[in-house]
């Protein structure tokens, strides 16, 4: 059977609700690679950093400006309260995706990395100190490695990762000396934005808590491609980016457990947080909004919460089985092409990313080249430099893929490495 025929959904319809995916983009005549020019069709394989919007969303969008635009929490008049019931109710969606209890576990953050700010500066700051520890893995996103680090360094607290095995998973052994009675919060990317790998979070998860510590996954790659629930994972905190799974960017989640953010103090202070004010004190909202002070981000929370309505239309089962299917097939074909390094577990264990370097070419050359052919890769160090460092390269090569792409588009993707292989050789 071929691999198309194993499509668990119709990929060519949910295509047709990205029209940005037909789109021709020109070779640049100046880059080395002289491609085949201009007019290439797209082939998008960039959504671990962005993915694209599906026209509902973008409607969802267009619906709100034209018919509804106006701030929340805050007038009685109808505009005012449509929004607020829109926008209000936009976080029971996301807690429902998620299988959290209801819209007090879901704070709105502009992306992932300002959720885990908001853990670091609110909790971090007020609980850590001397003594205390928190505990990384060394594939952790720059989102939460910097966070902690410089909570670490203000507190006293000491901060520790995880190894990471040859293979490119989390050395669980190694995990269970790290974590201790002094450990205060485990925070660890679910899976990872870089090796790809799928992480242990409930194992890490009981480790924790036999500790007394709070675990807090990073759900920036998982949340988007595939079924996510807290009290599976057993986590106090997740957090994720409506931009990586068909909504907008400015707007993400953090996930808390109630009666943590309950005793948590706000982080950021003003209007829309507070209850009432005086001249000398203050009283704080109910979650979640005691988090959320200011005008919030009301179009794009609206429009996250149609990403979610698409996503759980396909099915987040079927947009994990086309992951599996298409990060197998990536892998499969770049191992065969030859020198190519992977980085990260076998094809058939991981999420839908392969990061990679192609004997004797730098990442961003190769990256560059492949713009020519139309195919649209990251190359850097995809905001894990230490991770880099351990891998003993400056930068890789990353393609990932999503609900709209195709085996045609890898096709095209292993063509093109061939070809800048080649012209390297
Ligand atoms: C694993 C991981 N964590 C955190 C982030 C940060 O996401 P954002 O830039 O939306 O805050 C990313 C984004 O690339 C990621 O891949």
């Amino acid at each position: 059977m071929g691999v198309q025929e194993q499509y668990p959904f119709d990929v060519e319809a949910v295509r047709a609700d990205f029209p940005i995916l037909d789109r021709l983009v020109g070779g640049d005549p100046e880059s080395p690679g002289e491609g085949p020019g201009d007019d290439t069709p797209l082939v998008y394989l960039d959504s671990a950093a962005t993915s694209q919007t599906p026209d509902p969303v973008v409607d969802t969008i267009v619906d709100y400006y034209r018919g509804y635009n106006a701030n929340v929490h805050r007038g009685i008049h109808q505009l005012s309260q449509e929004a607020s019931v829109a926008y209000e109710e936009a976080h029971d969606t996301v807690a429902d995706f998620i299988g959290a209890s209801g819209r007090e576990e879901i704070v709105f953050t502009k992306n992932t990395t300002e959720a885990m700010n908001l853990v670091a500066y609110a909790w971090g700051l007020e609980e850590l100190g001397p003594g205390d520890n928190v505990v990384l893995s060394q594939m952790e996103h720059h989102a939460s490695l910097v966070t902690w680090q410089q909570i670490g360094k203000r507190t006293g607290a000491d901060v520790r990762f995880i190894e990471v095995t040859d293979e490119g998973r989390l050395d669980m052994e190694h995990a269970a000396e790290l974590i201790d009675d002094d450990t205060q919060m485990v925070s660890v990317v679910h899976v990872s934005n870089t090796l790809g790998t799928i992480n242990p979070i409930s194992e890490l998860a009981d480790l924790a808590h036999d500790h007394d510590a709070y675990v807090f996954a990073d759900g920036a790659q998982s949340v988007p491609t595939r079924p996510v629930d807290v009290d599976d994972l057993g986590v106090d905190f997740l957090a994720f980016s409506g931009h990586k799974m068909c909504g907008p960017t400015g707007i993400g989640a953090l996930y808390g457990r109630e009666e943590i953010l309950d005793e948590v103090q706000p982080y950021l202070y003003g209007g829309d947080m507070i209850r009432r004010v005086s001249f000398t004190d203050s009283t704080w909202e109910d979650l979640p909004w005691k988090f959320e002070a200011g005008t919030p981000s009301i179009a794009q929370g609206i429009a996250f919460a149609a990403a979610i309505e698409y996503l759980e239309e396909i099915g987040m089962q079927n947009v994990q089985a086309h992951e599996d299917l298409l990060a197998e097939y990536a892998y499969d074909e770049l191992t065969d092409l030859g020198g190519v390094e992977i980085y990260g577990p076998p094809g058939n264990d991981r999420g839908g990313l392969v990061a990679f370097n192609v004997e004797g070419v730098h990442a961003h050359d190769l990256s560059s080249i492949l713009n020519d052919y139309g195919v649209a890769i990251r190359a850097g160090d995809h905001c894990t430099q230490p991770l880099h460092d351990e891998l003993g390269v400056a930068a890789s090569a990353r393609a990932s893929f999503y609900l709209y792409n195709t085996v045609e588009e890898i096709d095209a993707l292993v063509e093109a490495v061939g070809e800048a292989r080649d012209l390297f050789a």
